[in-house]
């Protein structure tokens, strides 16, 4: 049962700022916003699963002149979003629909908060077709809540649970790791990041190794 579209008609027009205090109890975005930033330039950006807009107008703040694509298959995409539509463009689309249209495109591609929400045989496909959606010297940020036996944790997951509905399945740090390392190559990680506030919010900045960009596991 998702309690989320209920939560939402409750609060009317308080929505946005109730989501974004909400979401900032577990995960300040624009921290990861500003670490790709610092990480990598970037002209054209991909955030895939990028929910209602929270971190793609992040993403677009922190890349001031880059154009910045979100896409995510529900409905609601980019409902939330405040950016300027003449960089930031959103599509409710799935990326097995939308790679072929836009292979070797971007610098960057982000997920964020998407894998947990993911089976986990489909974890791996799902990588390797964001990998193809890169330049050739493009680059990935995946960024999760990695599974860790604390309070926060227990709280992250009921929310997730029961706001969205979804069957979430957390990974636990090293489980991300392999599974980055199975598409994109050992040592393709080439940096990884705590976030605030919680520790449980583990980024990996992955430069995909000679040959591994188009997924080996697709
Ligand atoms: C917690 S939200 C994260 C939104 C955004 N990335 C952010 O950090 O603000 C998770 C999103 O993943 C999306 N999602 C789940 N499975 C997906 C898939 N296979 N492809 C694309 N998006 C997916 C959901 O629809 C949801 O909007």
């Amino acid at each position: 049962m998702a309690l989320g579209p209920r939560v939402r008609g409750w609060l009317g027009r308080w929505e946005p700022r109730a989501a974004a205090a909400y979401r900032a109890l577990f995960f300040d975005v624009r921290s990861l916003a500003r670490a790709a930033a610092a990480w990598t330039p970037a002209t054209r950006i991909l955030e895939i699963g990028c929910g209602e807009g929270a971190l793609t107008d992040a993403l677009a703040d922190a890349y001031p002149t880059a154009q910045v694509t979100g896409i995510d298959v529900t409905p609601r995409v980019g409902r939330l979003s405040r950016a300027n539509p003449a960089r930031v463009a959103f599509r409710q689309v799935t990326l097995d629909a939308f790679w072929p249209d836009h292979a070797g495109t971007f610098d960057l591609a982000v997920i964020c908060d998407v894998l947990h929400h993911v089976p986990r045989a489909a974890r791996p496909h799902l990588l390797a077709l964001a990998g193809r959606t890169l330049r050739p010297r493009g680059r990935l940020v995946l960024k999760d809540w990695a599974r860790r036996p604390t309070p926060i944790h227990l709280m992250g997951y009921l929310g997730d649970r029961y706001l969205t509905g979804d069957r979430v399945r957390y990974a636990s740090a090293d489980e991300l790791r392999a599974l980055v390392a199975a598409a994109f190559g050992e040592g393709a990680i080439e940096r990884e990041l705590r976030l605030p506030p919680w520790a449980n919010n583990l980024a990996l900045f992955v430069k995909p190794r000679p040959g591994e960009r188009e997924g080996a596991g697709a």
